[in-house]
């Protein structure tokens, strides 16, 4: 296999990306969160139009990840003003799952915080996700906190706050 993680530089590759992210979210979340509510994150922040504006007014930077040339996923992060880099998204199409490509994903993570001078990286994640949940914690990732936030329309995020030290 051949894989690239490559930043998203082109609004061809973002509209991808995004159409992607419709169907990975659809694909992984059905047990987790009602079907409206994963629409609504959809269109909320991962449509087209909701991550160009994240890279425009945001700093958030998105990689495709593609095996043999072929888009199966991708990651969003964002550097913070303080010594932390956000890791917002860390998604892979169910069918590459388990392959060693995650881990290579969590790799690039790490070392674009790196560059930026960061020493830890942090992230939300649902308290259900019991798969991601596992993957973080073998990673090295602890838990720091959880947050209840409002994301509107009636709609809640019930997550764990994990952090990595570089
Ligand atoms: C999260 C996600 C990117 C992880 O990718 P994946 O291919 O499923 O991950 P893997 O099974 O390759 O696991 C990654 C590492 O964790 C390890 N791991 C996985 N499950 C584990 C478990 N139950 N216990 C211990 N280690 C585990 C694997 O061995 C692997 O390590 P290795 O590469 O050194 O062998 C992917 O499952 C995904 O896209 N899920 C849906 C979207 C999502 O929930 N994203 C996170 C939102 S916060």
């Amino acid at each position: 296999m051949a894989v690239t993680i490559k930043k998203v530089s082109s609004d061809t590759e973002l509209r991808e990306v995004a159409a992607l992210a419709d169907k990975i979210w659809h694909e992984c979340f059905t047990d987790i969160i009602s079907i409206d509510q994963i629409d609504y994150m959809v269109e909320k922040f991962q449509s087209y139009k909701a991550m160009t504006k994240q890279l425009i007014e945001q700093d958030y930077s998105y990689y495709a990840v593609r095996e043999d040339e072929e888009l199966c996923g991708y990651i969003g992060v964002k550097p913070e003003k303080d010594d932390r880099f956000f890791l917002s998204k860390l998604y892979l199409r169910s069918d590459k799952r388990g392959r060693g490509i995650a881990s290579l994903m969590l790799k690039k993570v790490f070392d674009e915080a790196e560059r930026y001078g960061k020493t830890r990286v942090y992230l939300t994640v649902n308290k259900h996700n019991d798969h991601a949940i596992e993957v973080y914690k073998k990673t090295g990732f602890v838990i720091v906190d959880e947050a209840v936030t409002d994301i509107g329309s009636g709609y809640v995020m019930d997550d764990y706050i994990f952090e990595y030290e570089l």
